[in-house]
């Protein structure tokens, strides 16, 4: 087990899964859309859309974006929305997310038609998770469960620790957990920030994941030996001998925590790419659903 954890390929996996959707889309009567709206200048999420777009192209989604200024209003935000959500062509809307602060980000979110929600944000789908009849469920919970399924990792009753409760990614992700059926019936323990001592909780996992939000996180002494870890965090930290300055790190302490674990996603290359083929799936989802079928 010191010899250091297995690799989980993401990149690999999420391609995999991109190349059954687009042999999948090829046999479906019209395109399915989706529509991105993207607000202000942030440029990791002008980079995430970057991402989302090109693999929408990849697989034969039509994906128009709309592009609005760091001082959009309000109400342009939420006519943006409601252009998608009339548009035949469009199954899915997804707001890139941070809005800039002056925005009513939940406003905007919850102004998502409940059947073209593919981030799953919206109330009725939350809710519709939480009952354990998900329709849409958001992304990076979903690319999570589904690199788990395809790894063939049990999750059956063992102990799954969430670090964080994000309403993007580790609430959803620890209702997907226990649910009834493949990839859920794990015991669920949900850590953060306001837990005094979450080493002797993640400790405890056998399946332990990250989205904390905080570099590095996560140390070797946090980790059961042989422990499988999936890493969601993606920050930008500085680092003076990388060629732009700056690289991406995970929320593990990847080089560290790798010798303890028994498995464990890199970031890049982990969990993040899942979350893009996530988004494409249901966006083909949205788009079956929509026609009935
Ligand atoms: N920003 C960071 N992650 C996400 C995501 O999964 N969806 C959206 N809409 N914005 C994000």
């Amino acid at each position: 087990m010191a010899d250091g954890a297995r690799l989980i390929d993401g990149k690999a996996t999420a391609a995999a899964v991109r190349a059954e959707l687009a042999a999948e889309i090829a046999k479906l009567p019209r395109k399915p859309g989706l529509g991105v709206v993207l607000v202000g200048d942030n440029p990791a999420s002008h980079a995430y859309v970057r991402g989302k777009t090109s693999a929408c192209a990849e697989v034969g989604i039509h994906a128009p974006l709309v592009q609005l200024p760091a001082d959009a209003t309000q109400a342009q935000a939420l006519a943006a929305v409601a252009a998608f959500n009339a548009d035949p062509a469009i199954d899915g809307v997804l707001v890139q997310l941070p809005l800039p602060r002056h925005l009513d980000e939940d406003a905007v979110v919850q102004s998502i038609s409940p059947e073209k929600d593919v981030d799953g944000l919206h109330a009725a789908n939350a809710g519709l998770l939480a009952l354990g009849s998900p329709r849409f469920v958001p992304c990076t919970p979903l690319g999570c469960r589904e690199l788990l399924l395809r790894e063939g990792i049990e999750t059956r009753g063992r102990h799954a620790v969430v670090v964080g409760r994000s309403a993007l990614v580790g609430r959803p992700l620890a209702t997907l957990l226990s649910l009834k059926g493949p990839g859920g019936d794990a015991a669920v323990t949900v850590v953060h920030s306001a837990v005094p001592d979450l080493a002797e909780h993640t400790r405890r996992a056998d399946i332990l994941v990250v989205a904390i939000g905080r570099p590095r996180f996560v140390t070797a002494d946090m980790v059961k030996p042989g422990a499988l870890v999936l890493d969601v965090g993606i920050n930008r930290i500085d680092d003076a001998s990388a060629a732009k300055g700056s690289r991406l790190v995970g929320d593990v302490d990847f080089d560290a925590v790798r010798a303890v674990a028994g498995a464990i996603t890199p970031v890049p290359g982990g969990v993040g790419p899942m979350t893009v083929a996530m988004l494409l799936s249901n966006t083909v989802a949205g788009c079956r659903r929509r026609a009935g079928g």
